[in-house]
């Protein structure tokens, strides 16, 4: 059996959505002629509760457009210092966008409102003004952990009282409104702007979407045509991403409770794991002391098939996702059991 558990973008398409593929309308979508990807926009602008909603390429396609079309060169951005905004997108705010970075460290991936309100500049001769307050939803690098919609809304009232906009990464966003048992409406209320993805906890081979106000929307697809990202018969994505999104969001809670019970598996071995896992990623901590380093017990679990991935030289993370059942859990916990008694961590 071969368990991947590096990420849950590794997921392959369903048979469904390879079904609807094959049977998609489709016409130029640059003209807004594709009939499958405008019934994708409107289920997700309903779903997220925005006026108009543009189907992307990627995520980082659609937190980079997001961004360009809320700010000007030469303001800045504050966000979380380890956010996939501020690391994992080629600095596209800078390079793109033009601006200056004003990260803030988080406490589990949120910014505490008092460092974000410290971050925050009018703009005068010396200090760029700031343009846009990103928050990711789950948070990635933290281990998947969930922003409270109360933080999302204390973040946002402030933005609004020095009326800056503000944009959520929402790669994830229901894995978080699966862990807080909410509509996706109640965190998404708090922002101006969201990108959403389709093609990790939901499964969808490609795509993602950004939703806010109709007026930015139109300026969305300006920015989308710019970085080369306006499709032709986009319909054969979109039509997966349909199945996606309408019928994968109910299924999150499982990942959980599998990421729940690979957190345990590794605790029980000897290694540190977070015990408050809220979402599908599992962040494993290589003790000094054990002998050898997260990449040794990549390595080491990659030979019995087991796949994650390496941080760090500390840190290894393990995504839950639609193609981890209980079967590549107890497949798992065989091979932890078998790597680790050698080693007498237990
Ligand atoms: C929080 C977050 N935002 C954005 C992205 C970017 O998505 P993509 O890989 O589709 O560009 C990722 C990808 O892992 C992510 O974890």
């Amino acid at each position: 059996m071969r368990v991947d558990l590096r990420s849950d973008t590794v997921t392959q398409p369903t048979r469904e959505m390879r079904e609807a593929m094959l049977v998609a309308e489709v016409g130029d979508d640059m003209s807004g002629e594709d009939p499958t990807v405008r019934e994708l926009e409107a289920y997700c602008a309903k779903l997220l509760g925005k006026e108009a909603s543009m189907f992307v390429v990627s995520g980082t396609m659609g937190n980079l457009i997001c961004v360009n079309a809320q700010t000007k060169p030469g303001d800045s951005i504050i966000f979380e210092r380890t956010s996939h905004i501020c690391n994992s997108e080629a600095n596209g705010y800078a390079r793109i966008s033009g601006l200056a970075a004003a990260p803030v460290d988080g406490v589990k991936g949120v910014m505490p409102l008092e460092s974000v309100r410290r971050a925050y500049k009018p703009g005068d001769l010396h200090t760029p003004k700031t343009g846009l307050i990103a928050v990711e939803n789950t948070h990635n690098l933290s281990g998947g952990f969930v922003m409270p919609a109360a933080a999302m809304r204390d973040i946002y009232e402030f933005a609004r009282s020095v009326n800056i906009p503000v944009h959520l990464d929402g790669a994830r966003i229901f894995n978080a409104a699966s862990y807080l048992n909410c509509d996706v409406k109640e965190l998404t209320q708090y922002c101006d702007t969201v990108s959403m993805c389709f093609s990790k906890g939901l499964c969808a081979p490609v795509g993602a979407v950004v939703a806010g106000t109709r007026r930015f929307v139109e300026k969305a697809r300006g920015v989308r045509k710019l970085v080369g990202g306006a499709m032709r018969q986009a319909g054969v994505l979109a039509a997966p991403a349909l199945v996606a999104v309408r019928t994968m969001r109910g299924r999150l809670n499982e990942d959980r409770r599998r990421a729940v019970l690979l957190g345990k598996i590794f605790r029980d071995a000897g290694l540190q794991v977070d015990q408050d896992i809220q979402s599908n990623i599992v962040m494993v901590q290589v003790p000094e002391t054990a002998g050898f380093d997260a990449r040794d017990m990549v390595d080491m679990l990659a030979a019995k098939d087991v796949h994650c991935l390496a941080l760090s030289k500390e840190q290894v993370r393990l995504v839950t996702h639609y193609y981890i059942d209980d079967a590549a859990v107890e497949y798992t916990a065989r091979a932890v059991k078998e790597i680790f008694s050698r080693r007498q961590l237990i």
